[in-house]
């Protein structure tokens, strides 16, 4: 349709249906399952309502999205067709690593790559909308969404925001790209002590300068969709705020695309206080420029009675309904109202090996070798190998968020052991119990994952079997991690350690005194230093998607040589939380090891992370060389040159993520000790040596200042490079204006 075309479409809708536009209902209103993502309230809603609904989530499928549309259209006085928007975070039916691996890989445009993959697979099944890329920055592991996000650090995320958002709408071509919903707006990931759903408080220049950029990355990449989030912020709850929502997104960022609200956010408001009942919400989130109200009446029942009683301009509510008009016109969905959606054509992408050997080649680039004395790679031939844990033998390395999944194709640790392996020299047993009580997880819609413990004698069986295994092998794998409802929404966790059992049976498994290698899979940053000892190696693969398992394999047997790095900080303890390196310097900075008391420290625990963000191993050697800046002083207007050097002692190529951080030695206000600027992804042959170079220029000194302002100023600057934000080399240089 034409812009004039859609004026005309809009002056002929009644105020129903123009706030009609601006709900969104899930399948169950359109008589489909419903894949329930939050408290499903009693919607008090009729069935003109649904008639009228401009959207719904989470319904997928080519021949359902066929038959829903036509058997809407049917009732639909306009023939305003319906906008099918979805859960697809990494993967539809192929599943990728979750973000917290993706951000590990330290590789935007492979992740690009994989987003226009997830497009694809997803379109041609219906998808129209995602809810896709979530830019929440985390920095307290206690979250469970920290599964969600590529991690702690602000340019990082930005470059995998901005990378997902492109992927995922490509030239916006119907049928084969989506649009994308960016989430959750704003600053959900730092709820206070990472319990879900819980409060967010922070200063606004804290906001600007660490948890903004990835959303702003993602608006200025295009993202058609914005999503607000449950959490309040500064007092305000986002889905109300308007500083958030007008001043922010749309007076300074420029934002005219379609906000929608999370699960039943609107009707929320009341919830936290801040609204007397539905139509009072109503009336606050629609002035905070919140277009839909995801799965409340709120909208529904409420907004054409505001517009008549003079509280909403009906220009507002005009507004508010073109843009989601214009969203589906851009789908095409006026000429083409199934999207293409063609089962024949989804089957065939799903099938797709490329699919398969991008979610294998980003799985192999998203774990990360955390430690290794030698054990790893493991022989192929004789050497037995017991591979143990929850882990073992089991598909569900999805991570929660796979709501869409085609768990049939997943492949298992087992599976891809003994495509490598001769029977006689390997054994595969579970050991144990994934956790305690399961019961303590609750459930998350239709996610089909066990929930339910065995019976003792089934432990025990499983446990004694472990400890033959542990006798007989000379090597033992553990397969260990979190349950994947540990995780994700309503995955927080005051304990960020390995479930209990698990523990128990490493310490068990310990006494037979042989090479232990740990493959972790969880969703989030645990806390390590209690297992650590026992082990000879740490392999972390997050939850590595549908053939997950295939590259932890080639990883573990060396036929794919690690070069995972950490996207966030990795705890001692669930006490040090929250830790990340870009932290402030204080009054009294501790060095590392220094132990006088009047120093920022504790007394249990170093200020260190067990593992620093930007770290991992691989099995070549890579020796850097000092950071040499061209320069001693950079004026105005000028850039700066800074080269590292970087050689491959090893006896096999490997790959090397050098990093280059900056440090403002005095600023008009308390700077981070460090803070990534750049880097840059080399492969070394054995023996080669490659120089790197970074360009500084003045953006990268810029900052927030206390008055929100964002300016560089003259000074002295540390710049260092290194393989990780820890073992780094520094220079010096001075920046005049
Ligand atoms: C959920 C999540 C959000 C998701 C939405 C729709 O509660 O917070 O990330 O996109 O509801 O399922």
């Amino acid at each position: 349709m034409k812009d004039h075309e859609l004026q005309e479409l809009l002056s002929r809708m009644t105020l129903e249906e123009k706030a009609g536009q601006l709900v969104q209902l899930d399948g169950a209103c359109f008589g489909t399952r419903g894949i329930t993502t939050g408290p499903q309230e009693a919607l008090g809603i009729t069935q003109e309502t649904v008639d009228m609904a401009g959207s719904t989530l989470n319904v997928l499928g080519a021949d359902t999205v066929r038959r829903i549309q036509e058997n809407y259209l049917k009732r639909s006085r306009l023939g305003i067709p319906l906008l099918f928007m979805a859960d697809i975070i990494y993967g539809y039916k192929t599943i990728f690593p979750i973000p917290l691996g993706l951000g590990c890989t330290w590789d935007p445009e492979l992740i690009g790559r994989d987003y226009a993959f997830i497009g694809r697979e997803s379109a041609a099944d219906g998808a129209m909308v995602t809810f896709a890329p979530m830019l929440d920055l985390v920095r307290d592991a206690r979250w469970g969404r920290c599964m969600e996000s590529t991690g702690e650090d602000p340019l990082l995320n930005s470059r995998y925001g901005e990378a997902m958002v492109k992927g995922l709408q490509g030239d916006m071509v119907p049928g084969k790209n989506i649009a994308s919903c960016i989430k959750h707006y704003a600053a959900y990931g730092a709820v206070e002590a990472g319990r879900e759903y819980n409060t967010v408080d922070m200063s606004e220049m804290r906001l600007r300068q660490d948890y903004l950029p990835a959303y702003k990355a993602g608006v200025d990449a295009g993202c058609r969709m914005v999503m607000s989030s449950f959490n309040v912020l500064n007092g305000i709850p986002a889905t109300a705020n308007k500083h958030l929502m007008v001043d922010i997104l749309r007076d300074e960022w420029g934002f005219d695309g379609t906000v929608i609200t999370d699960f039943a956010s609107i009707y929320e408001l009341i919830m936290h206080g801040v609204a007397a009942d539905e139509k009072e919400a109503a009336l606050m989130a629609f002035r905070a420029q919140t277009d839909v109200d995801m799965q409340t009446g709120c909208y529904a029942n409420n907004l054409a009675d505001l517009v008549r009683e003079g509280k909403i301009a009906e220009a507002d509510l005009d507004r508010a309904c073109m843009r989601v008009l214009k969203l589906k016109n851009e789908l095409g969905l006026f000429e083409d109202p199934y999207y293409q959606a063609d089962a024949l054509k989804a089957q065939e992408i799903i099938n797709d090996p490329a699919g398969k050997e991008a979610a294998v080649q980003t799985a192999l680039e998203a774990c990360v070798l955390l430690k290794n004395n030698g054990v790893l790679p493991l022989a192929k031939t004789g050497v037995r190998i017991a591979l143990i844990g929850p882990y073992a033998d089991t598909g569900d390395m999805l991570g929660l968020w796979a709501i869409h999944a085609d768990r049939s194709h997943s492949v298992t640790l087992r599976q891809a052991f003994e495509q490598k392996l001769s029977p006689e020299n390997f054994r595969c047993c579970t050991g144990c119990k994934t956790l305690d009580d399961p019961a303590e997880l609750g459930d998350f819609g239709n996610i089909p994952v066990v929930t339910k413990n065995p019976d003792e004698e089934t432990v025990r069986q499983w446990e004694k079997e472990a400890i033959e295994a542990a006798e007989w092998a000379d090597v033992i794998v553990l397969a260990m991690g979190e349950h994947t409802l540990q995780t994700g929404e309503g995955g927080s966790r005051t304990d960020i350690t390995l479930p209990a059992p698990q523990k128990e049976l490493i310490r068990k498994l310990a006494a037979y005194h042989k090479p232990m290698v740990l493959v972790l899979f969880n969703g989030r940053p645990m806390a390590l230093s209690d297992v650590e000892p026992y082990t000879d190696a740490l392999l972390e693969a997050w939850f590595p998607g549908t053939y997950g398992a295939l590259a932890v394999t080639d990883l573990l047997f060396g036929d794919a040589n690690p070069s995972g790095r950490l996207s966030v900080s990795m705890p001692y303890t669930t006490g040090q939380v929250p830790v990340y390196y870009s932290h402030g310097r204080t009054g009294r900075p501790c060095a590392p090891g220094q132990r006088s008391r009047f120093t920022s420290r504790y007394l249990d625990a170093p200020n260190e992370p067990l593992y620093p963000f930007g770290y991992g191993l691989g099995y070549h050697k890579a020796v850097y060389g000092e950071t040499k800046p061209d320069k001693t002083c950079m004026k105005s207007g000028e850039t700066l040159t800074v080269s590292v050097s970087v050689r491959n002692d090893g006896d096999r190529e490997g790959c090397e993520t050098v990093q280059l951080y900056l440090h403002d030695c005095a600023a008009a206000v308390a700077r981070p000790v460090k803070e990534l600027k750049d880097f840059r992804r080399i492969v070394l042959k054995p023996g080669e040596e490659k120089t790197v170079q970074f360009t500084i220029d003045e953006e990268m000194l810029k900052y927030v200042h206390a008055d929100c302002s964002y300016a560089a100023e003259a000074g002295t600057f540390e710049v260092m490079t290194g393989p990780d934000s820890e073992r780094l080399s520094c220079a010096v240089f001075e920046y005049i204006q």
